[in-house]
């Protein structure tokens, strides 16, 4: 293993160093050639004098140097680079490994170059110094959300990813059972119903880190297939209290990795004032200036009406599993004034961007049945596809709520990406195709044929 990093080369002038890494650019004169070599932390001039001339390093290559550590000339030191003070005078240089013509530069920001080359050698995109800082950056910030959560009390608990489908509004997954042919898993569009199970259950206070898995079209705020979400539940809870407590982790955490929040507390606008507002439940409170500075502008959204009106009924807004503000549970329970009723959601808005939501549940099964039967199910169709949480409410399940936040468009929204998926290590394209790997890709006969599916398209 090597024992330090280019970066920490300021501090041993002077001394013989044994560096690793990748050489990012050649430059060769008559005497002597420059390498300017490339780990995970930084770059440093590497000068290659005679004795090891006959090496035919090419830009890329895998490169192991021995050499001493040594103040640059006061001309030729490099303002613009960390190390640009030093330089490494090579005595021994070895190439560990040759690279072919690369398809693309990794020196770049890389927002020049074609997305789907990009995430097609996704592993050579990632050497780009943005990209690798956007993955560190990211495991700082869950590490940091954890400390939180775990100090408060939380337990972060696991569950399923083959599941059945919970509705969030996209499509689903599915995942044939070779076990019990002609069925099928779907891979959760959230955690939402387990994270409820788990209160049931007597946990109190759940967090994950939590993958999701939604079949949604893509777009700039939004990952195909999967993204994170930190979910959280919590038992005996009201609806400020889930806010205050969301807050104070965001306010702890952003003031811990020192991000600039606008306003504290964050503002609290009703559905209403924001529809009047800005004609959007989504908006950037931020001017001109902030945006430049990168500034993060929270705000909550209150009182959104429980149902839409569909063709041929009523839909949820937001989630099904809400209850209504107390006011309006009789209206619920009795399926009256359906339009007014307003749900105890709230969505937390950053920068333009929704970022998170959640809410109080129904923890009385009548009340959860009542919200299905507004939207139109049968009482076949709410026994298949919800008997399972409908019963489990029956048995002593405590009063609850909480929320899901973005991780990748919170992570997009402090790393100031336009695009989610520069801060995911391995997103997918905007078709529905695997970084670096060939899925969805066909599959043999034999396995078809074992899971009882025969292909017609
Ligand atoms: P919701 O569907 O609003 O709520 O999701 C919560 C948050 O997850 C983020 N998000 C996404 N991020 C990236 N790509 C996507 N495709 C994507 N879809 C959603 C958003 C969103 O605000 N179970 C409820 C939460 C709850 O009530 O506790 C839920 O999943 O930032």
């Amino acid at each position: 293993m090597k024992h330090f990093f280019i970066s920490e080369l300021t501090e041993k002038i002077n001394q013989e160093v044994k560096l690793y890494g990748w050489a990012q650019s050649v430059r060769k004169h008559k005497e002597v050639i420059f390498v300017d070599l490339r780990d995970r932390s930084g770059v440093v001039q590497v000068v290659i004098t005679k004795a090891n001339q006959e090496i035919n390093i090419n830009q890329e290559d895998v490169l192991y140097i021995k050499g001493k550590v040594k103040n640059r000339p006061g001309n030729f030191v490099n303002k613009n680079l960390p190390t640009g003070s030093i330089e490494v005078e090579a005595s021994e240089v070895k190439i560990l490994n040759h690279t072919r013509p690369l398809p693309l530069q990794v020196n770049t920001s890389g927002y020049e170059i074609n997305e789907e080359i990009r995430l097609k050698y996704r592993f050579l995109d990632l050497r780009r110094p943005r990209l690798f800082r956007n993955l560190q950056f990211r495991c700082r910030f869950i590490q940091t959300i954890r400390e939180f959560f775990l100090e408060k009390g939380f337990i972060e608990v696991e569950t399923p990813i083959l599941s059945e489908a919970t509705p969030e509004g996209a499509r689903d997954f599915i995942v044939p059972s070779r076990l019990q042919p002609g069925n099928f898993y779907a891979l959760p569009q959230s955690p939402q119903q387990y994270k409820q199970l788990l209160m049931v259950a007597g946990i109190e206070r759940y967090f994950q880190i939590a993958r999701c898995f939604r079949d949604e079209d893509p777009r700039a705020d939004r990952a195909y297939g999967e993204f994170t979400q930190l979910d959280v539940e919590i038992s005996f809870v009201s609806r400020d209290e889930v806010m205050k407590m969301i807050e104070t982790m965001i306010i702890e955490v952003y003031e811990k990795l020192k991000i600039p929040i606008k306003e504290k507390p964050f503002p609290i606008f009703t559905y209403q004032q924001t529809m009047r507002k800005f004609g959007a439940d989504k908006f950037d409170l931020r001017t001109e200036k902030e945006k430049e500075k990168n500034i993060q502008a929270f705000a909550w959204i209150i009182d959104f009406p429980f149902f839409k009106k569909t063709n041929t009924g009523w839909t949820f807004t937001h989630n099904p599993f809400s209850s209504p503000k107390p006011e309006f549970m009789e209206d619920l329970l009795t399926k009256r004034n359906i339009n007014e009723i307003l749900t105890t959601q709230y969505d937390l808005v950053c920068n333009g961007y929704e970022v998170g939501g959640g809410s109080i549940r129904n923890h009385h099964p009548e009340a959860l049945k009542a919200v299905f039967e507004i939207m139109g199910l049968s009482k076949d169709e709410i026994e298949s596809k919800f008997g399972h949480i409908i019963d489990a409410l029956g048995y002593g399940a405590p009063p609850h709520g909480g929320i899901a936040l973005g991780i990748d468009r919170l992570l997009a929204c402090v790393l100031n990406e336009k695009n989610v998926r520069e801060v995911i290590a391995m997103p997918m394209t905007s078709g529905g195709k695997t970084s670096v790997m060939n899925a969805p890709s066909p599959v043999d006969e034999e396995k078809l044929k074992e899971l009882g599916i025969r292909i017609s398209v």
